[in-house]
């Protein structure tokens, strides 16, 4: 897979300055104003009892927040954090070694949880809900059944595919918190306290211009923000104004909607090639050669979001957004399909 600079998924180059970046408390975190509000609520609820968080489940698209906010929740739990992964996890045996070693109001961060196995998951269910390990000891007829008591903890999951988990998982969630993309002015937020984080000059309409092209994304925000520093110290003096942000965002390749050339590359297929859509994600995904899960779950999204494309039963289709950005204008055989079910169904939703 190509190499993006404005892909939501972590690349390695993040991690430096994701550690120093990340607010450490709910007061500090911007924007997600509904997951914040339920959070404190709850949080202040637990506190009060004594007792511990409910199991939270984050879902939603990558570079969000999700990992920022367990680690906020441990923080404000006064508890530990302690941070593994759905395919990290392979035996129950290792899950079962992890929840012993939890102290009570710790907080157990578990991403990608919708790639556990089932027989790990299954421990899972006791533990969240009684707070209780079940361990089967010997074997065949002499085998029995001991149940453990676990300390009081709360389990984040974190999962970019909610649809994957099964039932019995999601129910055992307590606050569920959707991810949403961020609006511009939070963006524009995000990259100012960035910036005075890493001691970068950066003028506030250019801040406003780089949130543009982010992609509704703390993490694409803060990447771009990174490389348009890089540039401005290089061929400007230094501060980032709205001339050296437009510049190096041109060089970056990142378009005013935050879309490279994989993002025009999809949707021109699905102009030219697909004649506006229908087209299924499968045949785009194959017609131009990326993995089936990457589109969806990385580049689809914000399309979608934006209304770019929407989704139909047939498959995805070009809006009039679509043709406007790509100075295209639809032929005889598009407009047919603006007036056919599926779309309006589509449209009306
Ligand atoms: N609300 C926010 N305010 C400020 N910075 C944020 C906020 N949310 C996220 N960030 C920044 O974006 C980076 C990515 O966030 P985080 O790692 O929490 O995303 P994620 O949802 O866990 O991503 P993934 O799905 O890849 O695990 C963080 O390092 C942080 O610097
Ligand atoms: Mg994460």
């Amino acid at each position: 897979m190509e190499e993006r600079i404005v892909t939501s998924v972590n690349l390695g180059e993040d991690d430096d300055i994701e550690y120093s970046l990340r607010p450490q408390r709910l007061k500090e975190y911007i924007g997600q104003n509904k997951v914040k509000e339920k959070l404190n609520i709850f949080v202040k609820a637990a506190k009060n009892r004594k007792e511990a968080l409910d199991h939270v489940l984050f879902y939603g698209p990558p570079g969000l927040g999700k990992t920022t906010l367990a680690n906020i929740i441990a923080r404000e739990m006064g508890g530990n954090l302690k941070i593994t992964s759905g395919p990290a996890i392979e035996r129950a045996g290792d899950l079962a070694a992890i929840l012993t070693s939890l102290s009570e109001f710790d907080v157990l961060f578990i991403d990608e949880i919708h790639r556990l196995n089932r027989s790990v998951e299954e421990i899972l269910y006791p533990a969240m809900e009684d707070y209780a390990l079940d361990i089967i000891i010997g074997k065949g007829a002499a085998a029995k059944s001991i149940r453990l008591d676990l300390p009081k903890f709360t389990l984040i999951g974190a999962t970019t595919r909610v649809g994957l988990l099964t039932s019995p998982l999601r129910d055992r969630f307590g606050v569920m918190c959707p991810m949403e993309f961020y609006e511009d002015e939070e963006l524009k937020e995000i990259i100012i306290r960035s910036s005075s984080i890493l001691k970068i000059d950066i003028e506030e309409a250019a801040a406003l211009e780089v949130a543009r092209r982010s992609r509704g994304t703390p993490r694409i925000a803060n990447r771009l923000l990174k490389r348009v520093r890089d540039y401005s110290e290089v061929m400007g003096n230094g501060t980032i104004d709205m001339q050296s942000s437009e510049k190096a965002l041109e060089l970056l390749e990142v378009d005013k909607e935050g879309f490279d050339r994989i993002d025009n590359k999809i949707l021109e297929a699905i102009v030219d090639n697909f004649n506006g859509g229908p087209v299924g994600l499968e045949t785009l995904a194959y017609f131009i050669g990326e993995e089936l899960d990457t589109l969806d779950d990385v580049y689809e999204p914000y399309l979608l979001q934006k209304g770019f494309i929407i989704r139909t039963p047939r498959g995805r289709v070009a809006t009039d957004r679509t043709y406007k950005h790509l100075n295209r204008s639809r032929n005889l055989r598009n407009k047919d399909y603006k007036q056919c079910s599926v779309f309006k169904e589509a449209e009306n939703k």
